[in-house]
């Protein structure tokens, strides 16, 4: 019975320290040198970015689509830097789904591009969610 009851104890510690480990998932992070001027040009340029696409706009549409991956390229850099790993993944799909918008404005598929393209803030928000803090700094 007793060796019973040092299992449980066992088994309770473990669990404990998981929820130590896994919450405090925002402050695990140091974004002192994050670079936020980059973050508010993205703002800036995903609510232009579908509109461009659908007014056919092939110059605008790339040049903001230049800016979006220089972005997700920076944000996959800074992330692989600090060790999170959900983060880079997260910005490589940036990568790839710019990439992807990119090459169906090149072949004239601006319907493909704009489906693709609702796609990025989606991205930004899924990254905030765990990165960013809530509360105003
Ligand atoms: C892989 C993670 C990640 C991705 C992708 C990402 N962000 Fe961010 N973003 C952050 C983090 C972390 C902060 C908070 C930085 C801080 O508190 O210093 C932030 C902050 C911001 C801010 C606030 C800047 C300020 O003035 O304080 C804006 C606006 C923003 N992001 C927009 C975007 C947009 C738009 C996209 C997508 C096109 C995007 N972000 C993609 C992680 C990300």
């Amino acid at each position: 019975m007793i060796e019973f009851l040092k299992l449980l104890r066992v088994d309770f510690l473990i669990a404990f320290a998981a929820v130590l480990v896994s919450a405090p998932v925002i402050a695990a992070i140091d974004l002192r040198d994050y670079d936020n001027d980059l973050m508010r040009d993205l703002d800036k340029t995903v609510k232009y970015f579908e509109p461009d696409i659908t007014a056919k706009n092939a110059d605008a549409a790339k040049e903001d689509a230049q800016v979006l991956l220089d972005g997700f390229k920076y944000t996959e850099d800074y992330f692989a830097k600090k060790g999170a790993d959900d983060a880079v993944e997260i910005s490589r799909k940036g990568v790839k789904l710019i990439s992807a918008v990119l090459a169906s404005v090149d072949s004239n598929d601006f319907d493909a591009a704009a489906s693709a393209a609702r796609g990025a803030p989606d991205l930004c928000k899924s990254c905030h969610d765990i990165y960013k803090p809530r509360l105003a700094r």
